[in-house]
């Protein structure tokens, strides 16, 4: 059984986010998506809304792989989770070459951290949607721009309630 963990602040999730959930359900039986209280970032949507939006728009994500896949906070140390779940690889999705820098510092520290073999799988992000990154989804919502090009219409939906 491989169980993969699938960590980030999905604050919202994107397009972007579901591309890589596709891909790894090819390379996992499970996989966990934990959804962090702490990123070191001021969330929009508390952890209890992202879970029912990924809820959400998992319903509607078709899986190239045969995967079991989970939603679940966690308020607790990544490796801890991953031990809770017995994950053997953490998924990360990388879009410019500037954001492997900080994912190889992370994945660095986490096994470090972790008393037995864990491995970071990243993954490159699909071209289409390397421009896709929920901090700067947030602040299009916010000023008013056209999300629907990057997020679920679940997603559109829940940034014009909160704006
Ligand atoms: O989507 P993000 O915000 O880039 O994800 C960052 C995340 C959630 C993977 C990272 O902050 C994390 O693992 N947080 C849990 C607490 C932890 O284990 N911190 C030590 C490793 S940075």
């Amino acid at each position: 059984m491989r169980c993969a963990v699938y960590p980030g602040s999905f604050d919202p999730v994107t397009f972007g986010h579901l591309d890589i959930i596709q891909r790894a359900s090819k390379l996992a039986d499970r996989i966990v998506i934990g959804i962090a209280a702490h990123s070191g970032k001021t969330p929009l949507f508390t952890v209890a809304e992202r879970i029912d939006l990924l809820n959400d728009v998992l319903k509607d994500t078709t899986l190239p792989g045969k995967c079991e896949v989970v939603v679940e906070g966690f308020d607790t140390l990544l490796i801890h989770f991953m031990n809770k779940h017995k994950a053997q690889m953490v998924v990360r999705g990388v879009r410019q070459y500037s954001d492997f820098e900080y994912e190889a510092q992370m994945s660095a520290l986490n096994a470090k951290l972790s008393n037995r073999d864990i491995e970071t799988v990243f993954l490159a992000a699909n071209p289409e949607y390397q421009s896709i990154a929920s901090r700067f989804i947030k602040q299009v919502a916010q000023l008013g721009g056209d999300v629907s090009p990057f997020v679920p219409p679940q997603i559109v939906a829940a940034l014009e309630k909160k704006s």
